[in-house]
C-alpha cells in the first residue's frame, strides 16, 4: 500500500534520491505519487499514474515521497501526497488512516482542501508553528492531537530538517556515511545501506546531520538501536528475469534451504523458539496466500502431530469473539508482518490470554515484534506482489513445527521424525526438477490464456494448494478463477463446466483420496470439460483422463503440497505474461495491505 522514502544529509541529489526510492517501493501498489523538498516555500512535484523514469534534476539535500494507494478520497492529483499547510511551508506524507481527522478539522477550525484525512497533518503544525512553538515541537504537539494509524515525514521550508513518526504503520530509517534515509519497508534500503532502526509506536526522529530519537508522548530522549540487516541487495532486483515473480519462482530451492539453516541436526528439528510451549489446540490467523498456508498447515499439524488445529481468516477471528482456551497456541503467518486484519487479530488473541507464534518474512515488522515467539521464514524480500517465495517458506516451517511437535507428543516415531527432516532436505533437488520443465507449462499456457474462467481442484491436503493455484491466476491475470475440494464440484460448480471451461486437477497419487480424484475426472470429462492434470510422472490412469499432464516426481503425503504448488504458479505466472498483464504489480492490489 502506500510508501514513503525520503532523505536527509550531505548529498544534492536529495530529489533523484527520493524518486528511485519510490520506485522501490512501487511493487506495494499506488496510484499516485508525489515529491516535496524545500525552496522559498515548499516544492512539489505530484501525479496521478506511474513515476517517470526521469524527473526534474535540481540540487537539494533533503526531499520526502509518497506513492499512494487510495483510502479516503478518489485517485486524484489534489488527493495524492505530499500534502501542504495553507502557508505551502510545510509538507507531509502520510502512510495509515486519521480515524479523528473530522474532529481535529472542527476543534482547530482547519481549512481543509483535499479529500483525504492526511492534510490535517501540515495544516495542524502550520497552527502550532504560529502559535510560535518550534518546527519539532509542533510536529509533537500535532502528533498528540491524531488518533488512529501513521508513519509520517514532515518537513519545513525553514529548516534543514526531516522529522518522522510512526503509530502503528511501518518506517524505518537507514544510517549511511552521507545522511539519513528513510523508508516504509526495507528493501527500499539496501542499495543504500543496511545500517537500519525501526521506529517503534510513539517514536519520533528528527533528523539532520544527526538523528534525536524521542518518545512524542512523552518528549523524552531515546537510545536509538540499529541493527543489520542481512538481506542481499540482489534479491530485491530482477537480476534478468522479466519480472520478480518468475525470479522469485525460481528462488525456491534455495529460499527453503534458507529456511532450514541451523533449523535440523542429526536429523530432527531444532526449533528451540518453541521450548516449554506444548499447546492443546492451535488457531491459525492468517490472510490471502498465508491463509492458504495455513490450511495446509492443519492438515500437517492434525494429521501428524496430532494437535487440533482451525485456521481463521484474521478478519473474521477479531470480529466473532472467539473462544481461546488456556494451553492454545495462535499462530499469525504473515509474510510482510503488516497485514492489518492479522495483526488485529493477533492483538485480539493476546487480549484473550493467548501466546502468539508468528511465521514471518519481515525482520521486526509489527507483527513480528508484538508476538511473543517469532520464527523468520528467511525468504529475502519478495518484489512481487503475487506470493511464491514466501508462500513456499511458509509451508517449510509449518512441515518443521508439526516434525517438532510430533517428535514432542510422540506421534510419530524417531525414525518417521528423520525421515521428515531428511526428505524436506532433499526437496529443492525435486523443485528444481519440476521448474526445469517450465517450457511444457508455457506450451499449456498457450492453450489457455484466452479463458475466461478457471476451476481449480484437489482433495486433502491439495485442496488449500487448488485454492491457491486459483488466487494466483485471478490475481496476476484477472482471469475468473475458483478453487475447490475436487468432491465439491459436483454441488454446484459442476453446472459451469463445458468446453471452454479448464479444470486444473492436483491428481498424484502420494495421497489417499487419489482413486476419488479420478472419479472427479471423469465427471468433468464426461461433460466434455478440459482437464490439465498434475499427475505422478508415469502415471498412465491420469494421462488417459486428461487432456493435458503436468508430471511431478514421486513424493511422500507430508512434501506433496510444496511440488504441486510450483506448477500453478508458473502456470498463473505464464497465462498473466501471454495476457500482457502488469505481473509484479497488478491493479488494485498492494503487497502490504495495511488497512482493514
Ligand atoms: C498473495 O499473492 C496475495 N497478494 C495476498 O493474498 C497476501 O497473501 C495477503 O494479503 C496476506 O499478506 P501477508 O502474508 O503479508 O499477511
Amino acid at each position: 500500500m502506500c510508501g514513503i522514502f525520503a532523505y536527509v544529509g550531505g548529498r544534492k541529489d536529495a530529489i533523484s534520491l527520493v524518486r528511485d526510492g519510490l520506485k522501490q517501493l512501487e511493487y506495494r501498489g499506488y496510484d499516485s505519487w508525489g515529491i516535496a523538498y524545500p525552496k522559498n516555500e515548499i516544492a512539489l512535484l505530484k501525479e496521478v499514474g506511474h513515476i517517470p523514469d526521469k524527473i526534474l534534476e535540481e540540487p537539494s539535500s533533503l526531499a520526502l515521497g509518497h506513492t499512494r494507494w487510495a483510502t479516503h478520497g478518489g485517485v486524484t492529483r489534489l488527493n495524492a501526497h505530499p500534502h501542504l499547510s495553507s502557508n505551502k511551508k510545510i509538507a507531509v506524507a502520510h502512510n495509515g488512516i486519521i480515524e479523528n481527522f473530522e474532529q481535529v478539522v472542527s476543534k482547530y477550525d482547519l481549512d481543509m482542501k483535499t479529500k483525504t484525512d492526511s492534510e490535517v497533518i501540515p495544516l495542524l503544525i502550520e497552527y502550532f508553528l504560529e502559535q510560535s512553538y518550534s518546527f519539532e515541537e509542533s510536529v509533537r504537539r500535532s502528533l498528540q492531537e491524531l488518533e488512529g494509524t501513521f508513519a509520517i515525514v514532515a518537513i519545513s521550508s525553514a529548516h534543514k530538517e526531516l522529522i518522522v513518526a510512526r503509530l502503528g504503520s511501518p518506517l524505518i530509517i537507514g544510517e549511511t556515511k552521507d545522511g539519513f534515509f528513510v523508508s516504509s519497508d526495507i528493501p527500499a534500503l539496501l542499495g543504500h545501506t543496511k545500517k537500519v532502526l525501526v521506529l517503534n509506536d510513539g517514536e519520533m526522529a528528527i533528523l539532520s546531520g544527526s538523528l534525536e530519537l524521542k518518545n512524542f508522548y512523552e518528549n523524552v530522549s531515546l537510545d536509538p538501536s540499529f541493527i543489520e540487516i542481512d538481506w542481499d541487495v540482489s534479491t530485491a532486483e530482477k537480476s534478468g528475469y522479466k519480472h520478480f515473480m518468475l525470479k522469485e519462482i525460481m528462488e525456491q530451492p534455495k529460499t527453503i534451504l534458507d529456511t532450514l539453516q541451523g533449523r535440523i541436526k542429526d536429523h530432527q528439528p531444532l526449533l528451540p523458539e518453541l521450548e516449554g510451549i506444548n499447546p492443546k489446540r492451535i488457531i491459525i490467523i492468517a490472510c490471502g496466500t498465508s491463509w492458504h498456508a495455513g490450511i495446509v498447515g492443519e492438515f500437517l499439524l492434525e494429521g501428524l502431530a496430532k494437535i487440533p488445529v482451525e485456521v481463521e481468516y484474521a478478519s473474521e477471528f477479531r470480529y466473532r469473539d472467539p473462544l481461546v482456551e488456556k494451553d492454545t497456541l495462535v499462530v499469525a503467518i504473515s509474510q510482510s508482518g503488516e497485514t492489518a486484519d492479522t495483526l488485529a487479530a493477533l492483538r485480539e488473541a493476546k487480549k484473550k490470554g493467548a501466546k502468539v507464534l508468528s511465521i514471518c518474512n519481515v525482520m521486526e515488522s509489527t507483527i513480528a515484534r508484538e508476538s511473543d515467539i517469532v520464527l523468520y521464514t528467511r525468504a529475502g524480500p519478495e518484489m512481487g506482489v503475487a506470493s511464491t517465495k514466501a508462500f513456499i517458506t511458509q509451508l517449510t516451517l509449518l512441515y518443521l513445527i508439526t516434525a517438532h511437535y510430533a517428535s514432542k507428543n510422540k506421534t510419530l516415531s524417531v525414525r518417521q521424525v528423520q525421515d521428515m527432516c531428511d526428505d524436506v532436505l532433499s526437496l529443492p533437488r525435486y523443485i528444481e526438477q519440476v521448474l526445469d520443465e517450465k517450457g511444457q507449462i508455457e506450451e499449456i499456457a498457450k492453450e489457455y490464456f484466452e479463458s475466461r474462467n478457471a476451476l481449480f481442484l484437489g482433495r486433502g491436503i491439495h485442496y488449500p494448494i487448488a485454492l491457491e493455484g486459483a488466487l494466483k491466476l485471478k490475481e496476476i491475470s484477472y482471469i475468473h478463477a475458483e478453487g475447490y475440494p475436487a468432491a465439491e464440484m459436483k454441488h454446484g460448480p459442476i453446472a459451469l463446466i463445458d468446453v471452454n471451461m479448464p479444470s486444473i486437477f492436483i491428481a498424484t497419487r502420494d495421497t489417499h483420496t487419489y482413486e476419488k480424484v479420478l472419479s472427479n475426472m471423469q465427471e468433468v470429462r464426461a461433460r466434455g470439460g478440459k482437464i490439465i492434470a498434475l499427475a505422478t510422472s508415469g502415471d498412465r490412469r491420469v494421462t488417459e483422463l486428461a487432456d493435458h499432464i503436468i508430471s511431478l516426481p514421486r513424493t511422500r503425503y507430508a512434501l506433496s503440497p510444496f511440488l504441486v504448488t510450483i506448477p500453478l504458479q508458473l502456470f498463473a505466472y505464464y497465462i498473466a505474461d501471454l495476457r500482457d498483464c502488469n505481473i509484479d504489480k497488478p491493479r488494485n492490489l498492494a503487497k502490504s495491505v495495511t488497512v482493514e
